[in-house]
């Protein structure tokens, strides 16, 4: 799919052969620049704190002109109406702590006790006056069900498997729609199982096929969209089709439909039947294409002279030519792009190969 817009923010000299083995902030602001910006941290107005508590936010949020901060074991809100000078103070707290049974469990199974806390990473608006929150508690991911206004669990508590990381490290994304939960995580503690799943709501349970590199190779989740009949997952993982050149990573956009029903006990059961994925190409034109390939995050649609897009932001591996791009993808265009040719795999060690246009399904599945 051809991005409309390609804007290239910088694209500087070769470095060196460094490896290094984990990602580091691509960009850190001195304090000097910080500091003359009010701060929260995690603060209540009129109360002297010295005392400062690591606050690990996970995500933001702002509905109805309040912000939602989700942090570790807590979530904040902060009434955006209010000026702040120096410091921004939060109006409520609510605190969900892990059971000391789950800690134990966590630190039993070798993680550090900074890591054995409940990390806030799923925060969405359900119903009018409830909010969904998961939580990774422990390692041990749990969801609960919280009024709006004055932040009350109610209801059960429900496994936040496939629905949240078991590692706050871990990338996810939820939304809902028509009272569904879509979520794309991992479900397992190792983090081996990478899934794309529907639950809640009155329709059948639905994943994407476990551990079958074809459908998700190690993802890297950064954004769910609800567009026309589907639901659209952006993210980044290693690229199958590349397989022969090692490890490559591609960003993709995936979609399902949400009519989608599951398959007969024979064959798809429980499982998507819409599921299709497609490469993000966001790259300057030349005698040979230089790609940005990691996709570092994605907007909601946004229209734009008449038009829904995304704006996607992107950057380069770290062992290659550093640089950054923001792409622009129409939507019309994106869901044109499942409707066009498709690649196979043969079999499970071969490249992947254009499909014969005369073999795909017709009608095709569109929801
Ligand atoms: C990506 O887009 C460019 C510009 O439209 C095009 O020349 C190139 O072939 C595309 N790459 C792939 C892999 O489709
Ligand atoms: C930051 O501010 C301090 C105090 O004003 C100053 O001494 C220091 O040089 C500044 N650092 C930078 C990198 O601007
Ligand atoms: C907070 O404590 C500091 C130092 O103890 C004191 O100077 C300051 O007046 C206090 N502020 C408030 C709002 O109580």
């Amino acid at each position: 799919m051809r991005p409309e817009l390609v804007l290239v923010l910088s694209l500087l000299q070769l470095v060196g052969a460094a490896f290094p083995d984990d990602s580091e902030p691509i960009s850190i602001s001195h304090g000097n620049y910080t500091k003359q910006y009010p701060a929260f941290v995690g603060h209540k107005p009129g109360r002297n704190n010295t005392q400062r508590h690591k606050l690990d936010i996970q995500l933001i949020m702002i509905m109805d002109r309040t912000l939602y901060i989700a942090a570790r074991d807590h979530i904040y809100t902060v009434d955006t109406d209010t000026g702040h000078a120096d410091e921004i103070f939060f109006s409520k707290k609510l605190t969900w702590k892990s059971r000391q049974a789950d800690v134990d469990t966590c630190r039993m199974k070798g993680k550090h006790k900074d890591e054995c806390h409940n990390f806030i990473k799923v925060l969405l608006q359900q119903n009018d006056d409830t909010l969904f929150v998961c939580g990774t508690n422990a390692f041990n991911p749990s969801c609960r069900t919280y009024t709006m206004d004055s932040l009350e669990a109610i209801g059960e508590e429900i496994s936040g498997m496939a629905r949240c990381p078991y590692d706050a490290k871990h990338a996810n994304v939820a939304l809902f729609a028509n009272g569904k939960l879509y979520s794309a995580t991992v479900t397992d503690f190792l983090a081996i199982d990478a899934v794309i799943y529907r639950s809640l709501g009155d329709s059948p349970t639905l994943r994407t096929v476990k551990h079958d590199s074809k459908w998700l190779k190690e993802p890297y989740f950064v954004q769910a969209v609800n567009y026309g009949d589907f639901i659209y997952f952006f993210f980044r993982e290693i690229a199958m089709e590349y397989n022969t050149m090692g490890k490559v990573v591609f960003p993709r956009v995936a979609r399902v439909c949400k009519n989608d029903r599951g398959g007969s006990p024979r064959v798809l059961e429980k499982q998507w039947t819409s599921f299709l994925k497609a490469r993000l190409n966001c790259s300057i034109p030349g005698d040979s294409h230089f790609y940005f390939n990691i996709l570092q995050a994605v907007t909601d649609v946004i229209r734009i002279n008449g038009r829904d897009v995304v704006m996607a932001t992107f950057s380069t591996p770290y062992n290659s030519i550093p640089g950054s791009a923001v792409c622009a993808y129409d939507m019309a265009e994106v869901a044109n792009t499942f409707t066009g040719r498709f690649k196979e795999q043969k079999s499970p060690d071969s490249t992947w190969t254009p499909f014969p246009e005369d073999k795909v399904p017709k009608p095709r599945y569109m929801g």
